[in-house]
């Protein structure tokens, strides 16, 4: 009977209780030093089902015994944790505001404090974003860039996700939303992937930090945050949204996902630019 059922259908089918969930996480923990605790249970054990059913075990206890004895399924499964997709230019809308009302504003200011512009992608994934980002500006702000220096910080938990940001070779689904132009500008065919041309690489630094720490960070003028929180359980998101709200200073920009928001108290530190596409300013 299960094998009419449709693929979602058996995921849903491999019930995961909250002890299994804890058995799981604490494994995790140990062998990966990698900490569930801060993402929602419902995702965790949604995508630890995934898992479970590629390996065919039926229940939690077989998948304990499996991650005890294999760290090949210990990487897998951190990284089915941490999910990775991400293109460029994602929410187009997003980033043609950001080129033609935020960055004008956060040039002018770094400009008039002498200051450099700081930019920071947490939870970026392949680097697609902190990369959309270093087009925009060589596109549109490269006399800008002679004045005022401008640094671009992305970080991430996972660092094979880190390395390949790094290598910023990337298949076609990731270049969807990118013109013509931009694609023929900066891209140039490698093997059956296309690779970013180095004069974008080299303005992005890549750093493994977790974000749950970011109120350690350096401060910063913008802080793209987008597509990540939504993995965060409630009291994490908050306390990642004060972490980004120390960082920043009363001007600078906070950019969420589409299905992001600020929550809690921290709401009271920052004004709405734009609801539509998640941008806030630091008051
Ligand atoms: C869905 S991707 C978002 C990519 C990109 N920001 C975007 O919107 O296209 C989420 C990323 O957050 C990273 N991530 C998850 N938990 C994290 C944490 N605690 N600290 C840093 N990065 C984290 C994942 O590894 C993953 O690469």
């Amino acid at each position: 009977m299960t094998q009419l059922l449709s693929g979602n259908s058996l995921v849903d089918s491999l019930e995961i209780s909250d002890d299994g969930l804890t058995a799981i996480s604490m494994i995790l923990d140990e062998r990966r030093n990698f900490s569930m605790s801060m993402y929602k249970d419902k995702c965790m054990k949604r995508r630890i089902a995934i898992r479970m059913r590629s390996c065919r075990c039926h229940n939690a206890t077989e998948y304990c015994n499996l991650l005890q004895q294999s760290e090949q399924e210990l990487d897998l499964l951190k990284k089915a944790l941490t999910i990775h997709v991400s293109q460029f230019f994602r929410n187009p809308s997003m980033f043609e505001k950001l080129q033609t009302v935020i960055l004008p504003h956060l040039f002018q200011k770094a400009a008039a404090e002498r200051k450099k512009l700081r930019c920071y992608s947490l939870g970026c994934a392949g680097g697609e974003e902190a990369y959309s980002l270093g087009i925009i500006l060589r596109e549109y702000y490269s006399r800008q860039l002679l004045y005022t220096p401008v640094e671009i910080c992305a970080f991430d938990i996972d660092s094979d996700i880190l390395h390949a940001a790094a290598r910023a070779e990337y298949n076609d689904d990731r270049l969807k939303d990118l013109s013509d132009s931009f694609r023929d500008r900066y891209f140039a065919p490698n093997g059956h992937r296309m690779q970013l041309s180095a004069e974008i690489r080299d303005m992005v630094s890549f750093h493994l930090h977790n974000i749950m720490d970011v109120a350690t960070f350096d401060p910063c003028q913008l802080v793209l945050c987008r597509n990540t929180l939504i993995y965060f359980t409630r009291q994490d998101q908050e306390k990642i949204l004060r972490g980004i709200a120390h960082i920043l200073p009363p001007g600078g920009i906070l950019v969420l996902g589409k299905s992001e928001t600020v929550v809690g108290e921290v709401r009271q530190l920052f004004a709405t630019i734009c609801p539509v596409e998640r941008l806030y300013r630091r008051l």
